[in-house]
């Protein structure tokens, strides 16, 4: 796991920078365009339905209650409808692989499989850097089987899918990857499931652990469960960057270390963003990382 003296900020911001430069070396850009040729092949099948049992919280508005959530409900979507509903969009995806290449993390964690698109740019970051393992966990035995077909059909030998409820597995998966260094939240978008799987995970997490919380802005509930994370005294850096927020964890803890940044990562522009940057330390970070 990467350690630095900026104790892994100077990477989330190299990492941004990286991601709105496109930059990738021949090796990455090919993983890169094996799986995103996949993923287009996924969503090329209009017609093709399946039915799978949804645990998460549905879309804003949807208003699933905590027992709904717990049973779970009958979906039927065409492949090409959960590709373009679920999988997280491209900029992220780069991200993630970004991160993951950035840090090395040994012990990977992801909460929502469905077709395997992020856990692919994640599995083959871990590929390129020979070290790691990621366990990715879905609810849904339909879409864990397309997933594990995908993995195959990509060659992807880093990563395994873990069927069942957050709440039935991820505890057993813990303890089987403790000490984890990097976890990906991406499924059951409610406030309190969010804050119950993060106080899960706090035993379990190596010191300067990375965790990145998918749809931080989808609705109210989201927004709030982000604002408390925040507020953990575990979490010496987080980074508010629109959609995804990021948060680097320390056993120690000291109030006088807590860095909190926002930077809305909405444009590709970097002049923009910049601008928009709040948090002097991280956007001096962004500039350094391109200008030296
Ligand atoms: C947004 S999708 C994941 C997308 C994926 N990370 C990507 O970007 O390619 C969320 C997935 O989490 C699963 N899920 C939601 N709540 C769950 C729960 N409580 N237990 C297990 N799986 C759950 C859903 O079935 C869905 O497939």
């Amino acid at each position: 796991m990467y350690r630095s003296p900026f104790g892994g900020t100077r990477a989330i911001a190299a990492a941004v920078v990286a991601v709105a430069d496109h930059r990738l070396d021949e090796d990455e850009h090919a993983w890169i365009g094996k799986i995103e040729a996949l993923k287009d092949e996924l969503a090329s099948h209009t017609d093709m339905a399946i039915t799978f049992i949804d645990h998460g919280a549905g879309d804003p508005g949807d208003d699933v209650t905590t027992a709904e959530m717990a049973r779970g409900r009958s979906v039927t979507r065409t492949l090409a409808e959960i590709c373009r509903g679920a999988a997280i969009a491209y900029k992220w995806r780069l991200f993630l692989f970004r991160l993951v290449r950035l840090f090395k993390p040994s012990s990977c964690i992801e909460l929502g499989t469905s077709l395997g698109i992020s856990a692919a740019f994640q599995a083959a970051a871990l590929e390129l850097n020979e070290k790691g393992c990621l366990s990715t966990l879905e609810g849904s035995e339909a879409l864990a089987a397309i997933a594990q077909g995908n993995f195959r059909r990509l060659g992807l030998e880093r990563v395994r899918v873990r069927i069942g409820r957050f709440q039935d597995t991820l505890d057993r998966v813990l303890g089987e990857h403790a000490p984890v260094d990097y976890v990906f939240i991406d499924g059951h978008h409610d406030e309190e499931a969010t804050i119950g799987y993060y106080e899960q995970m706090l035993p379990h997490l190596s010191n300067d652990a990375l965790l990145i919380f998918d749809d931080i802005l989808w609705y109210e509930g989201m927004q709030r469960a982000w604002k408390r994370l925040t507020n953990y005294r575990h979490v010496r850096v987080a980074v508010d960057l629109g959609e995804v927020g990021v948060c680097i964890m320390s056993k120690e803890a000291s109030p006088m270390l807590r860095e909190r940044y926002t930077l809305p990562f909405v444009g590709w522009s970097i002049k923009g963003r910049l601008r928009r940057a709040r948090g002097s330390w991280l956007r001096n970070a962004v500039v350094r990382s391109l200008w030296g």
